[in-house]
């Protein structure tokens, strides 16, 4: 909630969730949320709304050195695209420049006798959106990305076995700016109301 003067209510306990945002890449800086900071993120993922405890879902690290392997795989994705060299480069710059890099696998189970797509489809969702809040809540910045890149057969070979989708990489780090809350377009459409 917002006080009269237009600023969030510190004392409101929805506030810390109503000023995460994403920070793109160039705004993160070093650490990254370490190994605990990661497990405990994972934890509040695993709270997301989730028919029959599929867990849909599964998460794979790239730092330190992988960041390299990646942004070969980036390089390759943007040539295969058409991308001039030097758009190439940038794509490998990305790829080395969050700290951590969280690739987000989806595993949807088409044949599930119970659970349709669309609910595991939702379950990766809330999945994310809880990894996201966890770790805006413990003082990391990030951003959820995908692109073309993220569809190119290399790359979704590169994180997926069989079954699985490469649905694009959260990378995390510190913030270098001033996380500010920023309103959504759809504030002000009515989202809800009455059947
Ligand atoms: C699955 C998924 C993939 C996304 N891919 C991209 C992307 O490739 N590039 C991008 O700029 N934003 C992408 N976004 C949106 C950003 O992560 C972010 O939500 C958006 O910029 C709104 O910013 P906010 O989180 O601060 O509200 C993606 C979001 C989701 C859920």
């Amino acid at each position: 909630m917002r006080t009269t003067s237009g600023q969030l209510d510190p004392a409101d306990p929805l506030t810390p969730l109503l000023t995460r945002h994403s920070l793109g890449g160039k705004h993160l800086g070093e650490p990254g949320p370490d190994d605990a900071a990661l497990a405990r993120m994972v934890q509040v993922a695993l709270r997301a709304p989730d028919h029959a405890g599929l867990v849909p879902w599964r998460l794979a690290v790239v730092r330190g050195a992988s960041r390299e392997r990646l942004g070969a795989l980036f390089a390759e994705a943007a040539r295969d695209a058409g991308k001039p060299e030097a758009d190439a480069a940038l794509d490998v710059e990305r790829a080395r420049r969050a700290p951590v890099t969280v690739a987000l696998i989806a595993r949807i189970d088409l044949g599930h006798p119970q659970v349709p797509a669309h609910e595991q489809w939702i379950a990766v969702g809330g999945a994310l959106a809880n990894f996201l809040n966890a770790a805006h809540l413990l003082g990391w910045a990030g951003k959820m990305l995908s692109g073309h890149k993220a569809r190119h057969a290399r790359v979704q070979a590169a994180f997926c076995g069989p079954g699985e989708t490469l649905v694009g990489w959260i990378t995390l780090g510190t913030p270098q700016r001033a996380v500010q809350a920023r309103a959504r377009a759809a504030a002000g459409r009515a989202l809800m109301s009455d059947w």
